[in-house]
């Protein structure tokens, strides 16, 4: 037999190949097996593999016995029955303490059960969120890996080698037990979404009111990544403006449908707050704003329908409106992730996981998409205190938003009176002006529940639930 593999991988999709690469290109010897032979054959003889230590194996008996005891194995496959599957012809041939990682976009609930089931037979579980896409996972992902601090111990090396690198530091911590990891990848997600709505936002006014076009966009979002803004999707927004068809000789944006397409992540994002009862509703205004992309035809046919304001020509000074939406998409930023982590701050408590929050702005650092510079700050608003309820709250970003605000209720304000959506941005900006009111609008919520259901009322004045006979009932 050939000398044994430290770790082993299923699933040898664009992902999973990447992955197996970026492992072996760290010293780890792999051994890896796909249900189709052929593409096992096919990436190990591949000139990517060739000279690395990549073990093809054709069947999942032939992965196990060619694995270091205790066993490490990768599951690098879609997310739902899949990985079941692939657990259920594994586990058996496994023995206590192997150790089974699930590095797809899994639902925390499933990693919950898997965790437990895979307990009761003696192995471990590691649900993993891996973030970065086909590059990340070649050259260095972001690593959200849950299960047992134990399982980590074993695995953490080689998770901690192949991430990313940010000032020395891997982009890989423990998140906390079971499905935690998978958890934070879910809300890394709904980020995602909120954060590339927000800048989709942006390109919209810029682009329909402002009359910029895409060679200058790309200049403006280049130079906002050399401030504040600097992240990979800033990056990417700009690389993608300045992007030409050849087949047509347009910008490339011009010749693409305006439909979004989803896979499901942003909906767990929002279905995770909504259960934990805490407002993200910019995340959830991202992920509407692709569900009302996606009826493109419907929103044709309306269009010719409901009008809007009379459309004007813009004659202000464009420069301070680009400024502005600079400001406002920060601010909006900014708000994004005060709900993204607000929301795991809350699954923790509720699911009693350890997750350290300021280490998890760290690992977002590097390698997943929406690293930023501005996650230095998270982790140092973290540092300053542990226990933060809002990001809103932490000086940095308070004084952030705080001098932002004129510019992005101009940009805001603006969009409302020429009928321009903004949904993400605006919706930024209610939940700040919420948060930041002490007595909001619910009494009159809490007046009409009791008037038409008797579900009582709390006074200001005394404790205690009270009913009234609001109809002279
Ligand atoms: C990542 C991404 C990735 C996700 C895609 C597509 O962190 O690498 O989040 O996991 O699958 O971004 O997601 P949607 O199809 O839902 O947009």
């Amino acid at each position: 037999m050939s000398e044994q593999a430290e770790i082993g991988l299923v699933g040898l999709a664009v992902m999973g190949q990447n992955l197996a690469l970026n492992i072996a290109d760290h010293g780890y010897r792999i051994a890896v097996f796909n249900r189709t032979t052929a593409t096992t054959h096919s990436f190990v003889g591949s000139e990517a593999a060739k000279g690395r230590p990549v073990l093809a194996c054709e069947t999942p008996d032939e992965l196990v016995a060619n694995l270091k005891r205790p066993r490490s194995i990768i599951l690098m496959v879609k997310a739902g029955e899949p990985v079941d599957q692939q657990i259920s012809a594994l586990s058996p041939l496994l023995q206590e303490g192997d150790i089974l990682i699930d590095g797809g976009n899994s639902h925390f609930r499933d990693t919950i059960r898997r965790d437990r089931e895979l307990a009761d037979k003696g192995l471990q579980f590691i649900g993993t969120g891996i973030s970065g896409g086909e590059e990340g996972a070649r050259n260095g992902p972001s690593i959200m890996p849950g299960g047992s601090e134990a399982a980590y111990d074993r695995v953490g090396g080689i998770f901690e080698a192949i991430a990313a690198q940010v000032d020395g530091e891997p982009c890989c911590t423990h998140i906390g037990a079971d499905g935690a990891g998978h958890f934070v990848k879910t809300i890394h997600n709904g980020i995602e979404y909120a954060d590339m709505q927000m800048i989709a936002e942006v390109y919209f006014i810029m682009k329909s009111l402002l009359g910029i076009s895409h060679a200058e966009m790309a200049d403006v979002f280049s130079a906002w990544n050399q401030g504040d803004l600097d992240s990979y999707l800033i990056e990417i927004t700009a690389d993608i403006l300045g992007q030409t068809d050849e087949e047509t000789g347009r910008p490339m944006l011009e010749v693409i449908l305006d439909r979004a397409g989803q896979k499901g992540t942003g909906q767990w994002s929002t279905a995770a707050a909504l259960e934990l009862g805490i407002a993200a509703p910019t995340i959830a205004e991202a992920v509407f704003a692709r569900n009302i992309s996606a009826i493109k035809e419907e929103r044709v046919a309306a269009a010719e329908v409901l009008k809007g304001p009379a459309e004007t020509a813009f004659t202000g000074d464009k420069a301070s409106i680009v400024d502005a939406l600079r400001d406002a998409l920060l601010a909006s930023k900014i708000c994004a992730y005060a709900q993204g982590f607000a929301v795991m701050q809350a699954a923790k408590e509720e699911f009693g996981w350890s997750t350290d929050l300021g280490r998890v702005s760290m690992i977002w650092r590097g390698g997943c998409i929406i690293r930023a510079r501005f996650l230095n700050r998270i982790k140092e608003a973290y540092d300053r205190d542990p226990d933060l309820k809002n990001l809103l709250l932490d000086p940095y970003f308070k004084d952030f938003v705080e001098r932002g605000q004129t510019a992005w209720r101009r940009i805001v304000a603006m969009a409302a009176e020429r009928g321009i959506p903004v949904p993400a941005l605006s919706s930024a900006l209610s939940y700040y002006d919420a948060y930041r009111t002490g007595r909001v609008w619910a009494d009159m919520i809490q007046a009409q529940r009791d008037y038409f259901g008797a579900h009582t009322f709390e006074r200001v004045d005394k404790p205690g639930a009270f009913h009234r006979g609001w109809a002279g009932g």
